[in-house]
Parts: structure tokens; sequence; C-alpha cells
């Protein structure tokens, strides 16, 4: 049997449990595709899938990564829409940080676009998703909202930025380190960005949008910023619950939801569509090739580790270091 290289997660922990293992190489049943893994995006639910507390959660050993960009290799007989040599963007759940990948959703390969890296397409996928579920099916985001974006540096934060910027909202960011905030503004096109370390950014927002607040919050923060966050909303703001990479949920004053007649929304960028809104999952298909098509959401890349390194990957993400997506080279 041929096999190939994979990061191997077969205990779960910190990253360092990570090893490089030769495995099978995977064979298309007659609906799958095989891609030739060119790049690979890193993600903050490999990190807390690795550690055991991602809601999906794997049976062990598995493959971390979610997503990546390569070459299709082999096509099973029922498979018409792909041929081998098309450079494709993938998703799965999970299996990216490999050689070679089985692809086994006709919805869950898209083309490269023309004139993208692997690299580029690799970091496309989860944070485009994410960004366009938060934005137009939950938050129904349009022109002239004012976006406050948080984590705007990181993977979906920069999307939702450079999403909610096409949209034609004013998007304020905010994030961490006034470095990577210059590449939030440069390459986002952010409005305005505000370090949320360094300054208050409730006090911001006020002063930016004349004390109306913000109508429209994405967090994939949590902790103090998103309970902070309620002071910053607009009377009737709909706040966006993405993720807690600060460590931890919020405690959200219900008196505060009521007295500003807020909505809270969760976001299940993958779960939504596969459980009770199959009819949106349309639009991944669809519109999210023809934003990429037009550079709407071209992530940026900060960092690229090879495969023997993605545990420094993990670390980069952890480490607050990344600006936009960080990928693992796998491929040619
Ligand atoms: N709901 C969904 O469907 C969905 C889909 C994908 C991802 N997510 C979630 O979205 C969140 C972000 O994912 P991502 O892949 O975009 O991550 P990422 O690229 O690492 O970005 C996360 C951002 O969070 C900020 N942050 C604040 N406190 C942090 C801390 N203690 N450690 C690390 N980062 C911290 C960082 O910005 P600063 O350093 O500038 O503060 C960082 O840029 C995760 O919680 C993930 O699980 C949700």
């Amino acid at each position: 049997m041929n096999s190939m290289r994979a990061v191997v997660c077969d205990r779960l922990g910190d990253p360092s449990v990570l090893t490089i293992q030769d495995i099978p190489m995977p064979v298309a049943g007659p609906r799958d595709v095989v891609v030739k893994v060119g790049a690979a995006g890193v993600n903050f639910p490999d990190i807390l899938s690795v550690a055991g507390s991602y809601q999906h959660k794997p049976e062990l050993p598995f493959v971390p990564g979610m997503e990546g960009a390569g070459t299709v290799h082999a096509v099973g007989s029922e498979v018409t829409a792909w041929r081998p040599g098309d450079r494709v963007i993938f998703g799965v759940r999970p299996g990216a940080f490999a050689e070679y990948v089985k692809v086994s959703k006709p919805d869950a390969l898209m083309r490269l676009p023309d004139g993208w890296s692997e690299i580029e397409g690799a970091g496309y996928r989860v944070a485009a998703h994410t960004a366009y579920h938060s934005l137009i099916h939950r938050a129904a985001v349009k022109k002239g909202d004012v976006v406050l974006v948080h984590g705007a540096s990181g993977g979906v934060g920069l999307a939702a930025v450079q999403l909610a910027r096409h949209l034609g909202a004013r998007v304020i960011a905010t994030g961490g380190d006034d470095e990577r905030l210059a590449v939030v503004k440069r390459h986002g096109g952010a409005d305005e960005v505000v370090n949320y370390r360094t300054s208050d950014f409730v006090a911001a927002v006020k002063a930016l949008t004349g004390g109306k607040g913000a109508d429209v919050i994405y967090d994939p923060v949590g902790g103090e910023v998103l309970e902070k966050s309620m002071r910053a909303a607009a009377y009737g703001a709909r706040l966006l619950i993405v993720g807690f990479t600060s460590g931890g949920p919020s405690r959200i004053m219900s008196n505060h939801v009521l007295i500003k007649g807020l909505t809270i929304l969760g976001v299940r960028a993958g779960e939504t569509i596969a459980r009770i809104a199959p009819e949106l999952g349309r639009d991944y298909v669809e519109i999210l090739p023809k934003l990429a098509a037009q550079g709407v959401m071209r992530p940026h890349i900060s960092h690229r580790f090879p495969i023997e390194r993605t545990a420094d990957a993990f670390r980069a993400l952890t480490d607050r270091q990344v600006i936009g997506k960080a990928v693992i080279e796998i491929g040619g």
C-alpha cells in the first residue's frame, strides 16, 4: 500500500504531542476526490481539537487540519465536476496536515482563484465561511452599519474586516498589537483600529460614533472583551459570538440585553448549515468563489512552516504572533 507523510495526533494535549508519521494514502471511493495538498491553513480550532477542548472531537488517532489548497490527484468513478490536475481549495473535518487528503463532500471543494498561490488558498475557506455566515446569514450587515470586529488581526477577524468593508459597513477593528493592527488597516481596509490592550475600546467606539455605539459586534475573543462590548453596543445592536481565544466564555448581563434591545447571535459556520439551514450552504458554493475571484477576503499570510514544524505553527497562534493566517507548506 502507498504511504504518505502526515501530522498525527494520537493523544490529546499541547502541540508537542503531534508527530510526523507515514500512514496509508487515501484512496478515492466512487464519489471522492483525492487532493495532493500544497499547503494547509492553521486555525485556532486545530489547537483546541488537539487539546481535546473543541466541540467537534475526532476519534484518536487523527490527522488535524481543516482546510488547504492543492491539486486534484484522483477522482472516483462517479465524480464529473473535477479532474486530476485541477487546482482547488478544500475543507475537511479534519485531515489537512498530510501529503494527500480525501474530500468526500462535493461542496467542500472550490477552484483556486486565478492568480492565487496555494499558500493563499490554504487560508481562505474557514475564515471566509465564518465571516460570511456571521455577517450575512446571522447579522445581515448592511451598508452604513458600524461593525466592531474584535481580534481583527486573526484569521476569522481579518476576513470579517474585509467582508464588512465590502458590504459598505464602517469597520472599527480591535487587536492587541499596533504593528499587526497596521496590517489590518492596510490589507483589510479597516476604517479605524483600536489597541484593546493599551486603550479603552469602549470609549474609542463611543467617540468614533458620536456616542451611539456599534450596530454589529463580531467577537472571536470572548472573556472580558465581550463583557465590555455590551457598553460599546448601539441600541438594537447584533452581537456575534464567534469564539473564545482569550480562554473562556463571557458573563453577559441580561439587563444590558434588555435595556439596549440587543440580539445575541451564536455563530457555528459549519454546523448551522449541516443541521438546520442546508439551503444556506449554497452561498458557500456559489458566492464565496465569486468573492474570492473579486479579491474579497483574500488572506494575508504572515507565517509559513514546513510540516515538521506544525507544533510551532500552533504556538505562533497561541503566542498571538500571526497576522491573518499561518500555513503549513506540504507539497511541491
Ligand atoms: N464559530 C465558528 O463557526 C468559528 C469558526 C472558526 C473559528 N472560530 C473561533 O474563532 C476564534 C478565532 O479563530 P482564528 O483561527 O481566527 O484564530 P487566530 O487566527 O489565532 O486569531 C485569534 C485572535 O484572537 C486574539 N486573542 C486575544 N486573546 C488571545 C489569547 N489569549 N490567545 C490567542 N489569541 C488571542 C488575537 O489577537 P490579538 O493578539 O490582537 O488580541 C488573535 O489574532 C477561535 O476561538 C475559533 O475557535 C469559530
